[in-house]
């Protein structure tokens, strides 16, 4: 499987976790929510860290090498907000805090994040590479 296939099945698996998460804070369910949080832990922290350095230090390079910078340059300042937003979202849950309101904003950048990059940036690395 090539990079941006494995990247954008780990969006994947990383989005049926958000549905849980994003229906608890809608819902204002605090068990379901902090639940739903600690078991995408493991997801948002570690593996969330390493696919966000390998599209840095993989994918986006070669993309802003084809492409010009001001292609990712977006993608770049939205990972820095998507772990801004996670750590808020666990130093709350840390806290003894519900945090719906940013698990909400956490879910929505995500989403939005992997619709662009699975349906513009990476189509688009595809077209630079192949041509
Ligand atoms: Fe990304
Ligand atoms: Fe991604």
């Amino acid at each position: 499987m090539d990079i941006l296939a494995q990247l954008s099945t780990e969006h994947e698996y990383l989005r049926a976790l958000l549905a849980h998460i994003e229906s608890a804070a809608e819902a204002g369910d605090v068990a379901a929510l902090t639940q739903s949080l600690e078991q995408a832990h493991n997801a948002l922290a570690t593996e969330l860290d390493a696919h966000i350095a390998t599209e840095e230090a993989e994918t986006f390079a070669a993309i802003a090498s084809a492409l010009g910078d001001d292609l990712v340059a977006p993608f770049r300042a939205d990972h820095a907000e998507i772990r801004a937003t996670r750590d808020e979202v666990y130093e709350r849950l840390g806290r003894g805090e519900a945090p719906f309101e940013a698990s909400q904003r956490l879910c929505a950048l995500l989403l939005s994040h992997q619709l662009r990059e699975d349906l513009m940036l990476f189509p688009s690395a595809r077209e630079a590479v192949s041509s």
